[in-house]
């Protein structure tokens, strides 16, 4: 059956809302979108719940409008600003030897349990890069291996516990309930990135409005990520005052005359700040300085960004360039002399049914990637903000051990996330004696007339035993 989605990206400078059908085969068809101007986002975080609530609402409503559902829970983008991450290990014994959905849960448990999470924190993504089965490393799935002991690489994203439910109550009084979160920029890469790329590593470079994102995905997964607080936006601002011009002036400059390419001494008039009689005359050698310059200062800073992950050499595929101020022409080519020697391309949005022709821009990356995300293009496990395990594993392919009557085979992450390593252990063992012997306590619920006969043969069963 189709199921309807509804994905958020909540940007600086707009709110972009989705709705789509997903069918079984995870073939997505958008049905509806909204877009409404971002209001009380500064970089990224909310500093105003009212006003960020009231442009969610109606993002929302202009998809519910157009695709005609009334769906009331969402998957939405979390800004990488406040975040942080850090990475982690985890190890446990298989018993059984058989490696099923539940040694993948609690091995990713293990790690999240080892790690050392700051108090004010909250987790948001771990994103499992390496899993090891007996000392073989690099295992890309372990699902159905033999093995008798595993380990895994993790990398946990968190965020500030404010910023995290200053979006919770932003959505929650537009009327949607979360049931997915996801990073900013992460959401982009599972937009962008190929699947030849993902495989050789590959940095994503979001460059929004107000802020500029990077993601490393390497081995599998997540690797690094970071944020800076500038974007196209700066632009706007640097124009306005260094050409003496109202910000719709300098912006409409920056979107016609921005061009890192060629250099023109041409002359344009442009209206005067204060001043609404006389018109300025300004070189098209100094817009082109200002947009230069500023642009070349984030990528820079970037760039050191990624020579501190450690990972720069291990990107096969170089960088993708996406998010609006990728629009401004000559940014490859500016991107391509700082980080000379890594390819370079500019990313969009494409080949998704219904796709209107306006959401085919680098723009519309992460909200694009939320809805891959709920379709299933998560990394292959990982423990999300509810902390519970995705994974793409149809669960009647489970091994039989997991199958336990009268008790569910999803069991609640945070059931057990803050157990020692030690108490995870006894439970496997008590989970797996509990699978390898009934419990004539656990039965499930069978209905009047089935449940009285199962009683009697149950009390049965229990005297004989
Ligand atoms: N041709 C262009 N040249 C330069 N910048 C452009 C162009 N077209 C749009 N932009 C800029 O792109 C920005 C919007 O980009 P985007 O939609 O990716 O941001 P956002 O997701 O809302 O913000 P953020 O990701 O920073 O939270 C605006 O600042 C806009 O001025
Ligand atoms: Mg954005």
């Amino acid at each position: 059956m189709n199921t309807t989605v509804l994905a958020i990206d909540i940007g600086s400078t707009k709110i972009c809302a989705l709705i789509a059908e997903i069918s079984v085969n995870q073939e997505i068809t958008i049905e509806g979108h909204g877009i409404a101007k971002s209001q009380g986002i500064k970089k990224g975080a909310i500093i105003n719940i009212e006003l960020t609530s009231k442009a969610i609402r109606k993002a929302v409503n202009d998809a519910k409008r157009i695709s005609g559902s009334n769906i009331t829970s969402a998957t939405v983008s979390i800004s990488n600003s406040y975040a942080k991450s850090l990475n982690s290990t985890g190890i446990v014994n298989i018993s059984n030897k058989d490696i099923s959905i539940k040694e993948i849960k609690r091995v990713m448990q293990t790690a999240l349990y080892n790690a050392n999470i700051p108090k004010e924190y909250d987790v948001v993504h771990v994103l499992p890069y390496n899993f090891r089965v007996d000392d073989q490393d690099f295992i890309e799935d372990p699902f159905g291996m033999s093995a008798s002991r595993m380990e895994v690489d993790v990398n946990i994203i968190m965020t500030q516990k404010s910023n995290l439910s200053n979006l919770k109550k932003a959505v929650r009084s537009a009327g949607i309930e979360i049931e997915g979160i996801v990073l900013s920029g992460y959401a982009s890469a599972i937009a962008t990135i190929d699947e030849d790329e993902k495989e050789l590593g590959v940095a994503l470079m979001d460059l929004g409005g107000q802020t500029s994102n990077l993601v490393v995905h390497l081995g599998n997964s997540i690797r690094y990520n970071d944020f800076l607080g500038v974007g196209s936006n700066h632009i706007t601002n640097d124009l306005s005052m260094a050409l003496h011009t109202p910000l719709q002036i300098a912006e409409q400059v920056k979107i016609h005359y921005g061009n890192m390419l060629e250099n023109s001494n041409e002359l344009i008039e442009l209206p005067i700040i204060g001043d609404e009689d006389n018109r300025n005359s300004v070189s098209l050698d100094i817009v082109h300085s200002v947009i230069y310059s500023r642009v070349e200062e984030a990528l820079m800073i970037l760039a050191k960004s990624l020579d501190k992950s450690n990972l720069k050499d291990q990107l096969g595929a170089g960088i993708i360039l996406t998010g609006g101020m990728t629009k401004l022409k000559g940014i490859r080519e500016l991107t391509q002399a700082i980080f000379s020697n890594m390819s370079i391309r500019i990313g969009q949005p494409e080949n998704i049914n219904g796709l209107f022709d306006e959401l085919k821009d680098p723009s519309f990356a992460t909200v694009i990637g939320l809805l891959k995300y709920k379709a299933g293009e998560h990394t292959l496990y990982e423990v999300d903000f509810q902390q519970e395990l995705l994974h793409s594993k149809d669960i009647h392919e489970d091994s039989l051990v997991d199958i336990k009557i009268g008790n569910s085979t999803h069991l609640k992450a945070n059931q057990t996330s803050k157990q020692t390593s030690n108490e995870i252990t006894n439970n496997r063992q008590q989970d797996e004696q509990a699978s390898s012997t009934i419990s004539f306590d656990t039965l499930p619920d069978l209905g009047n007339d089935t449940q009285s006969q199962f009683k009697k043969l149950t009390n049965w069963a229990k005297q004989l035993f």
